[in-house]
C-alpha cells in the first residue's frame, strides 16, 4: 500500500490544485451519484473560474489526499492526482451564503461548520483514508484561535449510504435527524467534548457545492 499525505489547498490555489480538484470532483460526481446534492451534469458544465473560485475563498477549505512522496516538485506540479477530497465551510463562509444553522441542530451561540464534498477515489478505499481526512478537518476546526465560541461541525449524508455513515459514526458523529428538504438526507453532528445531539427534524435546505 503506497504512503498518504492529507493537505491543504493552499490559498490562492495554483492551477495544478484547480485541476486536480475538478478531475476529482467530476469523477466523484460520476462514481458516487448517490452521494451529492449537486451532479455531475450540472459540474461538468463549469468554467475553470468556477472552480478556481470554489477553492479561491478564504472560509472555505479544501483537502485533499495524494499518494507520497510525488515523483518530483517539478511533475508534482503538473500531474498531481489526487486520491481523496472534502471541503469545510466556515461560519464566515455560512454568513457570507446566508445560511442559517438548523436551529433544533445547534445550541445557542455555537459556532457552525459543514463539511462537504468527502469522496474517496474507489482503489484507495478501506486504508482509512476517509479517517485521517475527517480527523484533519476536525484538528483545523478546533485549532482555528479567531472563533471563541463553542464550535459543532456538521454534514448531511444520506441515509442508506452506510460507508459513509459509518465512518461518520466511529469518528463520534451522532444522528440529528432527516433534513425534511432533502428527502432521504439527514443530519449529522460532532462535537469534541462530548457525543450527543437532538434527532429533531430539522427543515432546512441542503448545503452541498451547489455555490
Ligand atoms: C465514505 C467514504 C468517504 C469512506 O472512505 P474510506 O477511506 O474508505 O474510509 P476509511 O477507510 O477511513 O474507513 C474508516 C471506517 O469507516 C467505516 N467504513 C468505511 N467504509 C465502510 C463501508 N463500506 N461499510 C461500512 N463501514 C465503513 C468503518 O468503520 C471503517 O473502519 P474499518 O475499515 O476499520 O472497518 C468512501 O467510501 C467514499 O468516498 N464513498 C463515496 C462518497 C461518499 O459517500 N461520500 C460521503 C458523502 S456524505
Amino acid at each position: 500500500m503506497p504512503a498518504y499525505a492529507v493537505s491543504t489547498v493552499p490559498y490562492p490555489p495554483t492551477e495544478t490544485h484547480v485541476t486536480s480538484y475538478f478531475t476529482i470532483r467530476l469523477l466523484g460526481l460520476q462514481r458516487d451519484a448517490h452521494a451529492f446534492g449537486s451532479t455531475y451534469g450540472r459540474e461538468s458544465t463549469f468554467t475553470r473560474e468556477q472552480w478556481r473560485a470554489r477553492l479561491d475563498a478564504l472560509d472555505r477549505t479544501t483537502f485533499f489526499v495524494r499518494t507520497e512522496p510525488p515523483p518530483s516538485d517539478l511533475v508534482a506540479d503538473s500531474t498531481e492526482t489526487w486520491v481523496g477530497t472534502a471541503s469545510l465551510l466556515s461560519p464566515a463562509f455560512l454568513t457570507e451564503v446566508g445560511f442559517s444553522p438548523p436551529r433544533h441542530l445547534v445550541e445557542e451561540d455555537e459556532a457552525v461548520y459543514i463539511l462537504v464534498g468527502m469522496w474517496i477515489h474507489t482503489d484507495h478505499r478501506r486504508r482509512g483514508l476517509g479517517k485521517r481526512v475527517i480527523e484533519t478537518v476536525m484538528e483545523k476546526v478546533w485549532s482555528e484561535d479567531g472563533e471563541t465560541r463553542r464550535k459543532v461541525l456538521m454534514l448531511q449524508v444520506h441515509e442508506q449510504n452506510t460507508a459513509a455513515k459509518g465512518l461518520y459514526e466511529r469518528l463520534g458523529f451522532v444522528d440529528g435527524g432527516p433534513d425534511s428538504d432533502s428527502p432521504g438526507e439527514i443530519w449529522m453532528t460532532f462535537r469534541k467534548d462530548r457525543k450527543g445531539g437532538t434527532s429533531q427534524v430539522c427543515t432546512l435546505r441542503r448545503i452541498d457545492e451547489d455555490r
